[in-house]
């Protein structure tokens, strides 16, 4: 699934001459900036918090799929492509990709707008796996999938 909102939400575009099929998929889960508080001591963007801002994006994604309290219980295939600069805005997108019985593993991606414009650039990828949990912290099942009507 493409994603289909930044038409509505004036983002910036996809750099026309990425690869084919190279555009941001699923749903925008978050979409913030980041700060000069969010650096290494170099200057650059901690990577640490870039991948919190993913967790966060999948997170909230698995918890409305789940119905209720989810935890991150692996992140797999992690990589980070390019740097993010401070004033970027950061958008990251959210895609579930295999429904367990107890488990959710989504798709994260987060793409970045430079502070001067210019296009959109895909800068980060994981797999995050989400577990549903019941009030007492065990795994629980999943709620069925509900079909939109046609
Ligand atoms: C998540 C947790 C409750 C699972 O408990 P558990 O007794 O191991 O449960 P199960 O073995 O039944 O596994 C539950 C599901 O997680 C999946 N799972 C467990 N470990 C996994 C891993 N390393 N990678 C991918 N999936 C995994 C299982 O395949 C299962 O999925 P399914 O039901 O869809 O088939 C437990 O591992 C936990 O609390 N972990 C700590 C989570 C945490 O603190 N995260 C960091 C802070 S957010």
């Amino acid at each position: 699934m493409s994603c289909t909102d930044d038409a509505t939400t004036g983002a910036c575009q996809v750099d026309p001459g990425v690869e084919a099929g190279d555009e941001p998929r699923g749903t925008v889960s978050i979409r913030t900036i980041a700060m000069p508080a969010d650096t290494n001591p170099s200057g650059d963007i901690f990577g640490g918090w870039l991948m919190a801002q993913m967790d966060l994006a999948g997170g909230t994604h698995a918890r409305k799929a789940a119905g209720g309290r989810v935890v991150t219980v692996a992140v797999n295939g992690f990589s980070f492509h390019l740097p993010v600069k401070v004033g970027d805005e950061v958008t990251c997108y959210t895609e579930i990709i295999k429904r367990g019985r107890t488990s959710l593993t989504l798709d994260v991606q987060a793409w970045v707008c430079r502070q001067d414009g210019g296009a959109k650039i895909k800068v980060t990828e994981g797999v995050f796996v989400f577990v549903a949990l019941d009030a007492e912290g065990r795994a629980r099942p999943l709620p069925p999938v509900v079909s939109s009507p046609r």
